[in-house]
């Protein structure tokens, strides 16, 4: 038993650091080539983890659950989150496992991106705090296809949350697999939210189309938000109704590294506090494109007024 407050939300989440490397020019060379480059950092990485810290500065009383080893990019993750807000009572370090570690090689055009997933696919739904998460009001799933050891089990997971009237919603992310199923569509049902973007969310449905994809992933069940970078998102529910929301205008990006985690942040936000699909599209734009505004993952994710501001002036 613990003082710990009753979240908000509980993101079952990746969690490690990004190590991004940049530079106007960066072109890295094998055969023991040693370049210089401009800037360095370590910084708050995992689509789950940056998505926690996006809810917690929107105000939502935010815990992650996952999995990291008992090492310095463990302990790191576990520091920046409790710095943001973020409660990580529910994230396990186990000695057995090393933190996973996405290195970003950028330059203003482009990135490459290597990831040694680490801990990420040993995450289990056995290893989760099941009271942590029954007393969340909405429960978040981010990077469904890299998490594959928590899959397996999501599914009477969900279902036992929803039953004690928790929301639920998922991000899948890129699926480095290229199959992009690994028991999603069946779980479709058990989701009130389904937030891909466009690539995404084409690959998943079999589909050539954003909206088309939205409408034929809506017919299972969730309301499904499609993110198109600049283009903003659009949406869909189960009785076919489309609404869209376009980027707001005078953002000149700095870096999109998680924009998608951001506006998933505000979605729930929004839809958390009653809001039509209108308006939670218009927010959760706002906080995306606040987002590329600072480089890396967490530094442009925007408070609660920041958002606001912006989506009222799309209007
Ligand atoms: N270049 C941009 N200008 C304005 N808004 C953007 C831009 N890129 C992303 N956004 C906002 O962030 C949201 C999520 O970004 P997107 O790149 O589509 O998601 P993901 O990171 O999941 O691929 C978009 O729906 C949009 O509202
Ligand atoms: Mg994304």
């Amino acid at each position: 038993v613990s003082a710990r407050p009753t979240p908000d939300l509980v993101v079952l989440g990746d969690c490690n650091p990004d190590l991004v490397l940049s530079d106007p020019e960066i072109e890295p060379a094998f055969g023991q080539e040693e370049r210089l480059i401009e800037h360095a950092e370590l910084t708050i990485g995992g689509s789950g983890a940056i998505m926690a810290c996006a809810a917690a500065r929107l105000g939502l009383r935010t815990a992650l659950i996952g999995l990291v080893g008992e090492d310095h990019f463990g302990r790191f993750m576990l520091d920046a989150l409790a710095q943001r807000g973020v409660d990580v009572s529910g994230v396990v370090a186990d000695d057995r496992l090393r933190t996973g570690l996405t290195v970003i090689l950028a330059r203003p055009d482009d990135r490459a991106i290597l990831t040694f997933p680490g801990a990420i696919p040993s995450m289990a739904a056995e290893r989760i705090d099941s009271e942590l998460l029954h007393s969340a009001r909405h429960v978040h799933v981010s990077s469904y296809f890299l998490q594959t050891g928590l899959v397996a089990g999501l599914e009477p997971v969900l279902r036992s949350v929803r039953a004690g009237g928790v929301s639920t919603s998922l991000d899948p992310n890129w699926d480095p697999s290229g199959r992009w199923d690994a028991g999603l569509r069946a779980l479709l049902p058990q989701l009130d939210l389904l937030l891909p973007n466009a690539a995404e969310a084409c690959r998943i449905s079999g589909t050539e189309d954003p909206s088309a994809a939205a409408l034929k992933l809506a017919e299972q069940g969730p309301l499904v938000a499609v993110k198109l970078g600049a283009d903003g998102a659009i949406a869909a529910d189960a009785h076919g109704r489309i609404s869209e929301a376009p980027a707001p205008r005078g953002i000149e990006p700095v870096d999109t590294v998680g924009a998608g985690d951001a506006f998933d942040a505000g979605f729930i936000k929004a839809y958390l506090a009653g809001e039509g699909t209108d308006r939670a599209l218009a927010f959760a734009c706002a906080c995306g494109a606040l987002s590329t505004l600072a480089a890396g993952g967490v530094d442009g994710q925007p408070t609660l007024a920041d958002a606001r501001a912006l989506a009222a002036a799309a209007e």
